[in-house]
C-alpha cells in the first residue's frame, strides 16, 4: 500500500441520538484493489466501530451490501475505491428506503411485497391425488428455461428501488423486482399460479404504476431488466382485458 489517502464522506444516522442524518468524513489509505465495502471495515475495525453497514458473501451474490454511491446504487462489494480515486467518495443509504442506521435500511415493506407475488412454484393439482407423472414433470427444455432465466437472476438488493422516482413518489408501488419475480415464475413452465398473482401484478400500484424511465434496469448489478418484465406483463395484461370482452365469461356454455 503507498502513502496516499483517500477521503469518504459516509451518512452517518442513528435515530436514538441523531436529530437527521449528517455526512461523517474519513481519511483512510488508499489500495486500488479495495472495495467500498473493504474501506468501510478499515473504517470500522480502525477508526469507528460504531459504523453500520450490511454485508454478508462479498461476491455479488446475497444482496445485502447496497448502498447509494456518488449519487447511484451500487453494491459496495464490487464497487472500487480505483473508479473514483483521487477524488471524494460519498456513500448514503439505498434512497427511498426509511433509515435504521447508517447505511442500514429498513426492508420489511420490501419483503412483504415479495411474498404478496407468490414467489414459488404453484402446482394447482397438488391436491388432486394425481401422480406427479401425469401433472407436471419437473423436467424443461432449454428453450422452457431460458423463458424465464434472465428474471430469476435477481439477488433482492434493491437497488431498482432505490434508483425508481415512481416508487420514491408511491410507496405503495410494487415495485421492480418483485413485478420481475413474479413474471418469473409466470413463464416458468411448471406453475400454474398466473391466476393468483394478477390481483398484486395487474394493480395500480403493480405493473401500471411503472411510467417505463428504465433506470431500474440501468443499475441493477445481476442484468435482470426488470423494467422489461414490467413491460410483458403490461402486454399481457391489456392482451387478457382485450380477450375478455371477445370471450366474456360464460360466453362458451
Ligand atoms: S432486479 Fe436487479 S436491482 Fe432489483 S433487486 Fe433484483 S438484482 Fe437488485
Ligand atoms: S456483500 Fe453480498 S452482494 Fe455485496
Amino acid at each position: 500500500m503507498s502513502n496516499a489517502m483517500i477521503t469518504l464522506e459516509i451518512l452517518r444516522y442513528n435515530p436514538e441520538r441523531d436529530e437527521k442524518p449528517a455526512f461523517g468524513r474519513f481519511e483512510i489509505p488508499y489500495d486500488a484493489n479495495w472495495s467500498l465495502l473493504d474501506a468501510l471495515s478499515y473504517i470500522k475495525d480502525e477508526v469507528d466501530s460504531s459504523l453500520a453497514y450490511r454485508w454478508s458473501c462479498r461476491m455479488a451474490v446475497c444482496g445485502s451490501c447496497g448502498m447509494v454511491v456518488n449519487g447511484t446504487p451500487k453494491l459496495g462489494c464490487e464497487t472500487f475505491l480505483r473508479d473514483f480515486y483521487p477524488g471524494t467518495v460519498k456513500i448514503e443509504p439505498l434512497a427511498n428506503f426509511p433509515i435504521e442506521r447508517d447505511l442500514i435500511v429498513d426492508s420489511e415493506d420490501f419483503m412483504q411485497k415479495l411474498e404478496s407475488v407468490k414467489p414459488y412454484i404453484i402446482d394447482a393439482m397438488a391436491d388432486t391425488g394425481k401422480p406427479k407423472e401425469i401433472r407436471h414433470t419437473h423436467r424443461q427444455t432449454p428453450a422452457q428455461l431460458m423463458k424465464y432465466k434472465q428474471f430469476s437472476q435477481c439477488i433482492n438488493c434493491m437497488l431498482c428501488y432505490s434508483a425508481c422516482p415512481q416508487f420514491g413518489l408511491n410507496p405503495l408501488f410494487t415495485g421492480p423486482a418483485v413485478l420481475a419475480l413474479g413474471h418469473r415464475y409466470n413463464l416458468d413452465s411448471r406453475d400454474d399460479g398466473a391466476d393468483q398473482r394478477t390481483e398484486v401484478i395487474q394493480d395500480k400500484n403493480g405493473v401500471w404504476s411503472c411510467t417505463f424511465i428504465g433506470y431500474c434496469s440501468e443499475v441493477c448489478p445481476k442484468s435482470v431488466d426488470p423494467a422489461a418484465a414490467i413491460q410483458q406483463q403490461k402486454a399481457s395484461g391489456a392482451q387478457d382485458w382485450a380477450f375478455s370482452f371477445l370471450m366474456p365469461r360464460g360466453s362458451d356454455q
